[in-house]
């Protein structure tokens, strides 16, 4: 009983993760229709941090007070509300707390970087500790991670992966025993070249989107070839993976290009269609495979849900990349912007205040 704190402060941070085989459709609480492959970033990190106290009255609510970049954010503060009562409803958290919560990204808004990855799975470390710490129990090891994981997919399902590194699986996979619709998990056998692998993003539109990612999953409910489209994922994931562990760059490029293309394919054909790639993220593409092929360098592109363009490639092609991102694709980008990335292993941290 005497380790048991009452208050404290702590300070977590989560990076953001790019997926590969893409998690588009969902069920619940962020169970998905298929199991999704990614890579876990550096740079895009959100950072939070949580001043908690332990109300006396153990009958009384949840108070939440929440700042996002020193400003209160109504909109973020009701998220993070809801958020809350869902995991206390879960028993992963007590009501009886008081909460003051600052959060800030490490990359600006304007980036066109999808921060709820990045900002649940802090959130989630930040919860999971805190109860932990309530508790009196462990405060590390595979168990107390993957807790994480779970408390991060409730949040946002692709944040689930941003607590493991640098490649993640989330989803049930056969041949995968440790696979877990619940939580993400780390693959260990990957092959050497993907531990320092690069990814550049090459900010074509930072405006938000016109369909919010939640709403495109609602989509795939009535989606016309949505159960192709996730017996189809199963096999991507089957294959990428083999991909990853044997170093099998051309199966890895073909297949994270043909997931990038087919998530859009799937907005563009379902009842409500819609785009959000932009004329100038076809005319990278174009650009980016005749630059494969002329040079035979394995750079791979991939989408999230918008315009912007992740180049996926081996860290010593690295000067050649970016050469000619700077000579040939810095035209067609918002600002001339792009951000140099790379995979991370340990895209978690937590300290003391
Ligand atoms: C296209 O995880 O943002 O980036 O679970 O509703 O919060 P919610 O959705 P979210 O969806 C991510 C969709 C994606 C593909 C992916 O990251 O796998």
């Amino acid at each position: 009983m005497n380790n048991i704190k009452l208050s404290g402060v702590i300070k977590s941070s989560a990076s953001s993760n790019i997926a590969l085989v893409k998690y588009w459709g969902k069920k619940g609480l962020q169970i998905p229709e298929n199991p999704s492959v990614s890579l876990s970033l550096c740079q895009s990190q959100s950072i939070t941090e949580v001043a908690w106290e332990i109300k006396e009255d153990r009958t009384s609510a949840l108070e939440i007070e929440f700042y996002f970049e020193a400003q209160e954010n109504i909109e973020f503060k009701q998220r993070v509300i809801k958020y809350f009562e869902t995991i206390a409803s879960l028993h992963a958290i007590p009501h009886h707390l008081k909460l003051k919560i600052k959060s800030h990204n490490t990359f600006p808004h304007s980036s066109g970087i999808a921060s709820s990855a990045s900002f649940m799975a802090s959130l989630a470390l930040m919860v999971r500790h805190l109860d932990a710490l309530i508790n009196d129990l462990p405060t590390s090891g595979p168990e107390f991670s993957q807790a994480v994981s779970r408390l991060a997919r409730i949040g946002s399902g692709s944040a689930c992966r941003s607590v493991y590194g640098p490649i993640c699986l989330w989803g049930q996979l056969d041949g995968w025993r440790e696979s877990s619709d619940e939580y993400a998990v780390p693959v260990q056998n990957y092959h050497d070249i993907f531990s320092d692998y690069r990814d550049t993003i090459l900010i074509v539109d930072s405006t938000p989107k016109k369909i919010s990612s939640p709403q495109g999953h609602q989509l795939m409910h009535e989606h016309p070839f949505k159960e192709k489209r996730y017996i189809q994922a199963r096999e991507n994931c089957k294959k990428l993976l083999d991909a990853i562990i044997m170093g099998d760059l051309a199966t890895f490029v073909r297949i994270v290009e043909s997931e990038a293309l087919m998530l859009h394919g799937l907005m563009m054909t379902g009842t409500k269609p819609y785009i959000l790639v932009k004329p100038n993220t076809l005319a990278i593409i174009d650009k980016i495979v005749r630059f494969r092929e002329k040079t035979q360098i394995p750079v791979a592109f991939t989408l999230d849900a918008g315009p912007n363009l992740h180049l996926l490639y081996p860290n010593h092609f690295h000067e050649e990349v970016l050469a000619y991102i700077k000579r040939e694709l810095v035209q067609f980008l918002e600002n001339q912007n792009f951000i140099e990335d790379r995979v991370n292993a340990h895209p978690t941290t937590l300290e003391y205040i």
